[in-house]
C-alpha cells in the first residue's frame, strides 16, 4: 500500500517536513523548491508549530554548514526537530552528530582511520563479493525479485556488520528498529522503545567485545576505555543505523532512477567507466538526507541577505542545494556524465559524512554489479505502484519490484 504523505500544508508558512504530493518522486517537495528560486532563505513550521528557517540555496548552505556558530548540539534551546520522537533520540542518548566540537572532534578523531579512503578501498574485494552472491542468490532460478530485500539492503548490512563487529544473524532485529527510529510517524514511545532496545543491544556486545575481542571497530573502541558506556551504545547505534540505511536506500533509488531514465542507464550500459561519476550525480539528484541537515544559530547571523537571530533554528535543504543552477546548470535533469562532485549530499564542514568513502564504493560497486549481470533488468510493477518513503527520514522506496 503506498504510505500516505508526511504532513499537510501548514495554512500560513510552508509546514516541514513538505509534503511531495503530486511533483516527481525524485525532486524535492515543490514547495521548499520553490522557496529556493523565489525566497531562498525563509521561514517555515515544524510539527509542533515551532519556526524554523530553511536555507535552501548551494552557496548558503554551505555558509551554515560550516560556520561553528551554526551549532548541531540538539541540546540548544532552539535547535530544529523533524518529529517528538527524533527529539526524544537526541536528548536522550546523543552521538557526536549533535555535538559540536570539542567533544564532537574527539569522538570523530577515534573513527577516521576506520573510514579513509585507502582503508575502505582495501575492503573492494570483499564488497563485491558479497554482491556477487547476494546477486548469486536472487537469480537462482528465480527472473524476479524485491530489489531491496534481496540486494540494496543486505549489501549494506552485511558490510557495516563485518566492519564494526556486529553479528549479522540479528539483522531482523537491528533493521526493524532501525525502520521505527527513522519512520516520520513512530510515536515517541515507539521511538523510546526502538532505542532502549539497540542500545541494550549495543551494551550486550560491547560486553562481549571486552572478553572475546575481534579486530572489528566496535572492539576497538571498546580497548580503547576513552568512552564511557552509555557514550559506546549510541555511538555503536549511530554507525549501525547510518552504515546500511542511508546506501540501501541510495542503492534501490538509484536503480529506479536509472529504469526511469532510459537514455542514461544505456549511456552507463555502454561505457561502465561512467560508473564512478553517475554515482555522484545520483547523489546528488536523489539527496536521500532529504528532509534536511538541521542547525541552531549561536550569534545573529546573515545568510543569504537575511538576518537570523542567535537562537532559532535552521534547516538546510541539501536536496535543493544540489538542484541549484547556479552550480548544476539544468539541476532537475540526471546526467550520468555531468561533474557533480560539488554536491552537498554528504554535508559539509566539519559534520560531512564520516562514512562516504565507504558509501562511495559500495554504491559503484552495487551499480557495476547489477549493470553488468542483469542486462534486461526491468521493473516489474507500473511505475505509479512504487512505494516511496515519504513517511521516512531518509528517502527511498520501501520496495522495489524487478524482473530480468
Ligand atoms: C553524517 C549522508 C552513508 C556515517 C552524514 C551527514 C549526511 C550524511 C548528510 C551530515 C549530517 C549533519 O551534518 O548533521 C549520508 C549519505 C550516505 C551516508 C547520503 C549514503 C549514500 C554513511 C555510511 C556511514 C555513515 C555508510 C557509515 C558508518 C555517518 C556518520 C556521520 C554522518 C558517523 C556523522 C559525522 C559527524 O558528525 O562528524 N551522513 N551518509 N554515513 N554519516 Fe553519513
Amino acid at each position: 500500500q503506498r504510505p500516505q504523505e508526511a504532513t499537510v500544508a501548514h495554512p500560513d508558512s510552508l509546514a516541514i517536513p513538505a509534503a511531495r504530493a503530486a511533483g516527481c518522486p525524485f525532486d524535492p517537495a515543490p514547495g521548499v523548491d520553490r522557496a529556493r528560486r523565489e525566497e531562498p532563505v525563509t521561514r517555515a513550521t515544524l510539527w509542533d508549530d515551532s519556526p524554523v528557517w530553511l536555507v535552501t540555496r548551494h552557496e548558503d548552505v554551505r555558509t551554515v554548514l560550516g560556520d561553528p556558530r551554526f551549532s548541531a548540539d540538539a541540546t540548544r534551546p532552539g535547535f530544529p526537530f523533524l518529529t517528538a520522537g527524533v527529539r526524544e533520540l537526541a536528548i536522550k542518548s546523543p552521538s557526536f552528530i549533535r555535538q559540536d566540537d570539542p567533544e564532537h572532534a574527539r569522538v570523530r578523531r577515534m573513527l577516521t582511520a576506520d573510514f579513509m579512503v585507502k582503508k575502505v578501498a582495501a575492503m573492494r574485494p570483499e564488497v563485491q563479493r558479497i554482491a556477487d552472491d547476494l546477486l548469486d542468490a536472487m537469480t537462482d532460478g528465480k527472473n524476479s525479485a524485491d530489489l531491496v530485500t534481496e540486494f540494496a539492503l543486505p549489501l549494506p548490512s552485511l558490510v557495516i556488520c563485518l566492519l564494526l563487529g556486529v553479528p549479522y544473524d540479528d539483522h531482523a532485529f537491528f533493521q526493524e528498529h532501525s525502520q521505527t527510529l527513522l519512520s516520520l510517524r513512530s510515536s515517541t514511545e515507539e521511538i523510546r522503545h526502538s532505542s532502549d532496545e539497540l542500545l541494550a543491544f549495543m551494551t550486550r556486545l560491547a560486553e562481549t567485545k571486552r572478553q572475546q575481542p575481534d579486530d572489528g571497530i566496535f572492539s576497538r573502541l571498546v580497548a580503547r576505555g576513552e568512552l564511557g558506556d552509555a557514550e559506546i551504545a549510541s555511538l555503536g547505534r549511530l554507525l549501525l543505523i547510518a552504515g546500511h540505511e542511508t546506501t540501501a536506500n541510495m542503492t534501490s533509488l538509484s536503480t529506479l532512477a536509472l529504469l526511469r531514465n532510459p537514455d542514461q542507464l544505456a549511456r552507463l550500459r555502454k561505457d561502465p567507466s561512467l560508473v564512478k561519476g553517475a554515482v555522484e550525480e545520483l547523489l546528488r539528484y536523489l539527496t536521500i538526507v532529504h528532509i534536511g541537515v538541521p542547525r541552531v544559530a549561536t550569534e545573529d547571523m546573515t545568510v543569504g541577505g537575511r538576518t537570523i537571530p542567535a537562537g532559532e533554528g535552521v534547516l538546510c535543504t541539501i536536496n535543493t542545494a544540489n538542484r541549484d543552477e547556479d552550480v548544476f546548470p539544468a539541476g532537475d535533469t540526471l546526467d550520468v556524465g555531468r561533474d557533480a562532485r560539488r554536491h552537498v549530499a554528504f554535508g559539509y564542514g566539519v559534520h560531512q559524512c564520516l562514512g562516504q568513502p565507504l558509501a562511495r564504493l559500495e554504491l559503484e560497486i552495487a551499480i557495476e554489479t547489477l549493470l553488468r549481470r542483469l542486462p534486461d533488468l526491468r521493473l516489474d510493477v507500473p511505475f505509479e505502484e512504487i512505494p516511496f518513503r515519504h513517511d521516512m527520514g531518509i528517502y527511498g522506496v520501501h520496495a522495489l519490484p524487478v524482473a530480468w
